[in-house]
């Protein structure tokens, strides 16, 4: 089975004013195609961080890490952006969608960014369909209640069909109906596409979704 991540000895500390902080502690760890990971922890563990340290948003840390093959410290910024826009979709608790956007809007992003301008409509239509967001492709984001806002960003993740999924506490603003219906999503997606996901959660119902349960305490893994 390939290896999808492959994290050697992944340390973070940060200097404050007084000393270092260390909030990841020499993790490691190999997830391989179509696992679908949940990551569990106290708030303060350093889930966040991991994870946007495995998404390519935080090229500072100590150790190796390869994505898909690639050694993330070969790349510069400008490679990493565009490694991490071909390959990873992120999934965050807060959405980060463009509100004043239309769901389809908000979806036309990515391509826009990675400048693909012959993508057709109807695939467009079919990812909003896989999400159950069709009817209301041209809503405003604004409008949208929580678990719709949810289901919007993972279609926005999906789009560019990329190989791996980090979500930070998808379910984290829902109630618990639409967190099920986040993580059924989630489980289709990898069941159907083969895609990998790793989901940080707090809640151990969402957590079980996952095959393998890993738990970071201390900015290491228990
Ligand atoms: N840029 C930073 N500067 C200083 N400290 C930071 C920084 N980023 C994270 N930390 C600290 O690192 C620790 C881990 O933070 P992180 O956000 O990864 O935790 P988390 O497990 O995601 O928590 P939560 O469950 O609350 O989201 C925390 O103690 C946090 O205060
Ligand atoms: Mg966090």
């Amino acid at each position: 089975m390939p290896i999808v991540i492959e994290a050697k000895d992944i340390s973070k500390s940060i200097d404050n004013a007084y000393h270092k902080v260390s909030i990841l502690n020499s993790i490691s760890i190999n997830i391989n195609k179509r696992e679908f990971i949940s990551i569990m922890g106290p708030s303060g563990s350093g889930k966040s961080t991991l994870l946007n340290i495995l998404g390519g948003l935080d090229s500072q840390y100590e150790g190796g890490l390869t994505i898909l093959g690639q050694s993330m410290q070969n790349l510069n910024g400008k490679e990493m952006v565009t490694f991490r826009r071909q390959h990873i979709g992120m999934i965050f608790q807060d959405f980060n969608l463009i509100e004043s956007m239309t769901v389809e809007e908000n979806l036309k992003l990515p391509l826009l960014f990675s400048r693909i301008k012959n993508y057709g409509d109807e695939k467009i239509g079919c990812f909003l369909n896989k999400v159950g967001m069709y009817e209301k492709r041209r809503e405003k984001c604004s409008l949208l209640s929580g678990g719709e806002k949810q289901r919007t960003a993972i279609a926005r993740a999906l789009i560019l069909e990329p190989e791996l999924i980090l979500a930070d506490e998808p379910t984290g603003s829902l109630d618990s109906k639409n967190g099920h219906k986040v993580m059924d999503l989630l489980r289709r997606i990898n069941e159907d596409s083969g895609t990998t996901i790793v989901v940080v959660t707090h809640d151990q119902n969402m957590a079980e979704y996952g095959e393998k349960i890993l738990l970071l305490k201390d900015g290491t893994f228990i």
